[in-house]
């Protein structure tokens, strides 16, 4: 049995800079290039009923680049919450935001609670930005939160379970990625969901980011319809599911 499309998809969107760089372009060009394939996959991951996609748009450790990188990087998700947030929320996505939302500035903080405010009783594909995210720092304060509520007295730490620690992390109304799509052909996971991705299906592929197209993003797909899913089974047959 094939499996069926995936719920949720993740995606590490990486080699902007190495592509714009191929083409003779500054890096902040492939940015841009960059959005548009945001806006296509979006529409795609609608296309095929895709209930959750999350995109990794920028990482903690992405704030040690050229400050001028990372003013470019600030403008450009600023410009794309003015221009293409109201479509989205009338095509029924849900908007979402994980990661230190604090480190923003503030006026990107409140156009950013204000797309997840208007958005939030849609019922369509939920969209995740993961903005100045760190897997580690999620799961440190997931740690955190739970060692608070032990000292209080809330929970014994013989009753934290998976899904308690699960239901702490910023991904706590999400399922799990089945899918983890990592373009430009890094074999590494730079601090994304390490938490949330135990048992995810990896698809690498060379195509930087700026060449993920519609076409590449159902290739993926395509890829994964053919894994054998085993959850540690002898075979995906057995049922897998944990
Ligand atoms: C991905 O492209 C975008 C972000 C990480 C913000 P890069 O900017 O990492 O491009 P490369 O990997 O240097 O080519
Ligand atoms: C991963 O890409 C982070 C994002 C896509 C936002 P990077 O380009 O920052 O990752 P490394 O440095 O190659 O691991
Ligand atoms: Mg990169």
């Amino acid at each position: 049995m094939p499996n069926a499309i995936p719920q949720h998809v993740a995606i590490i969107m990486d080699g902007n800079g190495r592509w714009a760089k191929k083409q003779g372009l500054l890096r902040v060009q492939g940015h841009e290039v960059g959005v548009q394939r945001v806006e296509e996959i979006i529409k795609a991951a609608q296309d095929k009923g895709i209930r959750f996609l999350t995109f990794y748009a920028f990482s903690k450790e992405n704030w040690r680049r050229p400050k001028e990188e990372v003013a470019f990087l600030m403008g450009l998700l600023s410009s794309y919450l003015d221009k293409k947030i109201d479509a989205m929320i009338k095509n029924n996505c849900v908007f979402n935001v994980i990661g230190e939302m604090g480190d923003l500035a503030a006026i990107l903080q409140k156009k950013l609670t204000q797309a997840m405010e208007t958005s939030k009783n849609n019922t369509g594909l939920v969209v995740t930005f993961a903005l100045s995210y760190s897997s580690r720092r999620e799961i440190l304060r997931a740690c955190q939160k739970i060692a608070e509520q032990a000292t209080q007295g809330a929970i014994k730490p013989s009753e934290i379970t998976e899904e308690i620690f699960s239901r702490s992390l910023y991904t706590a109304n999400m399922p799990d990625p089945e899918l983890l799509i990592r373009t430009s052909g890094e074999m590494r996971i730079s601090n994304f969901l390490l938490w949330q991705i135990s048992y995810a299906e990896l698809y690498i592929t060379q195509k930087f980011w700026p060449e993920f197209t519609r076409d590449e993003f159902e290739k993926a797909l395509e890829d994964y319809r053919g894994r054998e899913r085993r959850f540690g089974d002898t075979c995906a047959a057995n049922g897998g599911k944990t």
